[in-house]
């Protein structure tokens, strides 16, 4: 049995808020622990520069998320996770599948398409502000997936496109040079809450309205006494539904206690007292973890040398795999390569030929003849030259094994030995083939 693979990114923009743990971080922990999966998870730092182009705020950012991680409960030990940009075989093989990938299907990207409309709407230039890395984006993004046979993609529901693009490039680089690529799949967690963020709309940096992860204490408290109520005055009993404090608390706390919370709400508890329930149950999860991150956080060589330890054994997995990749697409080692048969007229003339003719009855014909003009096969007639010349074609790149396909419109040849032709076949298949 497969075991199966899971990976996930996070592009190395931003600093990881509460929204980012409960929706991503917190599951990902949990899934990695699962028997019979193998986690992949990785901090996307090539697609950072995309959107990102302060150069101290990705170096930042990818030491912030990959502490965050560790200090979430990830183990750098039973997981592959590593940095997109320790593994060179990403980009390498990006290339190879910008070459099977349509321009056409790039065209569609959401996010692509999405600044093209903003820029018609506003009557500038289609192209404005579109980096071809933004184009790009969703081939990295395959090359991340496919690089490692991943089967499950763990994503929001505005990347699942790119999981779908990420199929097609596969399936049309398998069509054309076999079977190397396994079809992944986007899955996603109907479970997973999204957080609402201090203002009641989701948590999100695009709205200014998160709490950041490893806020120290008081930052977190003065926070939480900001999120956004109604006007009810302490005894008069509280709504739940709607009440974005509350859905925050349950996302963190267990059925008993968002049970007591909800009780607590009927009875009239005042906004202040909810507000400091909500700031005690978090700070209760995230007081462990915040003092890991500090400590991960002070010494950055280490976590830079988790990460290359990391990408060591990513490496292990990704060069062997794009020897392979190289080799079926023809980036070869010269030395191992094969002559092809010579052309000229003294080589060709030593090789059995097919001729093609047509008769008086209007039908065409093939026969096999060896190097010396004597018959090997004989066609009976084709009605046309089309169906002769695939007969002709089947022969030619399937040797003898191609016999069968057209044994029917054979007619017999006397004195010649079932095992000549068969040679001969093969003879002109290979010179055929090379
Ligand atoms: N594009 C993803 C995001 O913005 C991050 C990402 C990059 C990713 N490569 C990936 C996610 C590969 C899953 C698999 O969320």
């Amino acid at each position: 049995m497969t075991t199966l693979r899971v990976l996930t990114g996070i592009t190395t923009s931003g600093t990881p808020h509460l929204g980012n743990y409960v929706g991503a971080i917190r599951p990902a922990v949990a899934a990695s622990l699962k028997p019979g999966t193998e986690s992949f998870y990785f901090l996307a730092d090539y697609h950072a520069l995309i959107k990102n182009p302060d150069p101290a705020r990705v170096q930042r950012s990818t030491l912030e998320i990959a502490a965050s991680w560790i200090a979430a409960g990830l183990n750098p030990d039973k997981v592959f996770f590593y940095r997109q940009s320790d593994i060179p075989e990403i980009p390498e093989l990006t290339w190879l599948l910008t070459c099977v990938t349509g321009k056409g299907l790039l065209n569609r990207a959401h996010a692509y398409k999405a600044m093209v409309d903003k820029n018609a709407a506003s009557n500038a230039d289609p192209d404005t502000d579109v980096t071809a890395g933004l184009f790009m984006y969703p081939v990295l993004m395959a090359a991340d997936i496919l690089m490692f046979k991943s089967h499950k993609i763990p994503v929001g529901r505005d990347q699942i496109q790119h999981i779908e693009m990420a199929r097609d490039m596969a399936a049309s680089f398998n069509h054309l040079y076999g079977e190397h690529f396994v079809l992944p799949e986007a899955a996603i967690e109907a479970s997973v809450a999204t957080l609402p963020g201090l203002d009641g709309r989701k948590m999100s940096k695009s709205y200014d309205n998160i709490i950041p992860l490893f806020a120290p204490p008081a930052q977190l408290r003065k926070l939480i006494m900001g999120i956004v109520t109604d006007s009810r005055a302490p005894g008069e009993p509280k709504e739940t539904e709607g009440s974005a404090l509350f859905q925050i608390y349950q996302a963190f706390a267990s059925p008993d206690e968002t049970q007591s919370l909800r009780t607590a709400y009927a009875d009239g508890i005042a906004w202040g007292d909810a507000k400091q329930m909500l700031f005690e149950r978090i700070d209760r999860e995230m007081a462990p973890m915040r003092e890991r991150y500090e400590t991960l956080i002070g010494d950055p060589a280490r976590m830079e040398a988790i990460l290359l330890v990391g990408a060591e054994r990513a490496r292990a997995l990704s060069a062997p795999f794009m020897a392979e990749l190289r080799q079926a697409v023809g980036l070869r080692n010269l030395s191992a390569c094969t002559v092809p048969a010579r052309t000229d007229r003294t080589a060709r003339a030593a090789l059995p030929s097919f001729k093609q003719y047509r008769e008086s009855t209007g039908l065409f014909h093939f026969k096999l003849v060896d190097p010396k003009g004597r018959l090997l096969l004989q066609s009976g007639g084709f009605a046309s030259a089309r169906e002769a010349g695939q007969a002709v074609a089947r022969l030619q790149v399937e040797g003898k094994a191609g016999l069968d396909s057209v044994q029917a419109m054979l007619v017999p040849v006397d004195g010649v030995m079932p095992a000549e032709v068969d040679a001969a076949l093969q003879l002109l298949r290979q010179a055929t083939n090379a």
